[in-house]
């Protein structure tokens, strides 16, 4: 009997053992289960916030590099723009030389050269414009740029210049003063000529000093008139009463003098009373007005 009581306990012992292991691994294995998801969120949660820590690095770096590069880039602005005007300098320079070497070689016809690089004008650039400007940095585009010309009283000029010419001239002679041109329109090929002559007469730093390379000269433009006076041209029209006629009427009719005296680092060449630049009535008017005494400081180019 205390044997059979003895199996009994022993077996009740074992299947509640049993039963209460169960319970225990179904507990546990909700435990794990529940976890996955929390564990996971945890895990994705601590990887965005990574990734994100990485993200803003990345762009501070970036923004750094970017700072960096701008400050620098500023830094080097000007020197890049010196090098560029030097590169255009010795550019413009190359192409004067050219020019001067064909002069040398003694060229009589003009070679069809267009070249934009002696031209640093964003306006006054239109060669058949009355407001060009042509000066020892500004070549006409083309070289060989050819006007319409007219030609009044013994002088050929771009036709609306030999008109208000033409009226000058009138004037001065109902004055009393004798005015003529000794030179007017100049072709590129006869600026070859003129060149030369100077530079034979007088050496290329006297040549420079008062004669433009060809393609490089207002009296291509047929806006330039040299004149005299009986008897008297160049310097010597400087010191005649009919230059100081010009002085007080040629604004009038729209010419005004070019070269002024004292003048020549502005102009690039020396005084030259004697040449006269058709401009218009009203711009010569305005040029007076203001006491400008280059064009170079009244259109503000250089
Ligand atoms: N004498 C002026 C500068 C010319 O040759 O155009
Ligand atoms: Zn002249």
């Amino acid at each position: 009997m205390a044997v059979l009581h003895y199996i009994h306990m022993r077996d009740s012992i074992r299947r509640q053992q049993i039963e209460s292991g169960k319970t225990s691994a179904r507990r546990r294995a909700r435990i794990v289960l529940w976890s996955l998801p929390v564990l996971a969120a945890l895990g994705l949660g601590v990887w965005l916030y990574g990734v994100n820590r990485h993200v803003d690095t990345v762009i501070a770096a970036t923004e750094e590099r970017t700072s960096q590069a701008t400050i620098a880039f500023d830094e080097l602005l000007p020197t890049l723009v010196q090098r560029r005007i030097d590169r255009e300098n010795a550019e413009n320079e190359a192409v004067r030389e050219l020019v001067y070497q064909r002069t040398l070689d003694g060229y009589t016809t003009p070679p069809t050269l267009t070249n934009s690089r002696c031209n640093y004008l964003t306006s006054h650039d239109d060669p058949s414009a009355i407001d060009v400007l042509v000066s020892k940095k500004n070549c006409l585009i083309p070289l060989g740029y050819e006007p319409t010309t007219k030609t009044v009283y013994g002088a050929t000029l771009q036709t609306e210049a030999a008109d208000a010419y033409k009226q000058m001239i009138d004037a001065a002679t109902a004055d009393g003063y004798s005015i003529a041109a000794t030179s007017s329109y100049r072709s590129y090929a006869s600026q070859v000529s003129t060149y030369r002559y100077w530079l034979n007469y007088s050496g290329r730093e006297e040549a420079d000093a008062y004669s433009a390379y060809p393609g490089y000269s207002e009296h291509q433009t047929g806006l330039a008139a040299d004149l005299g006076t009986p008897g008297c041209a160049l310097g010597c029209f400087g010191r005649s009463a009919a230059y100081t006629w010009m002085n007080e009427n040629a604004y009038k009719y729209g010419f005004i003098e070019r070269y002024s005296d004292g003048e020549e680092a502005v102009t690039g060449y020396s005084y030259e009373p004697w040449h006269w630049r058709y401009v218009g009535i009203d711009t010569a008017t305005e040029y007076r007005k203001s006491g400008a005494t280059t064009l170079e400081e009244f259109w503000g180019t250089s």
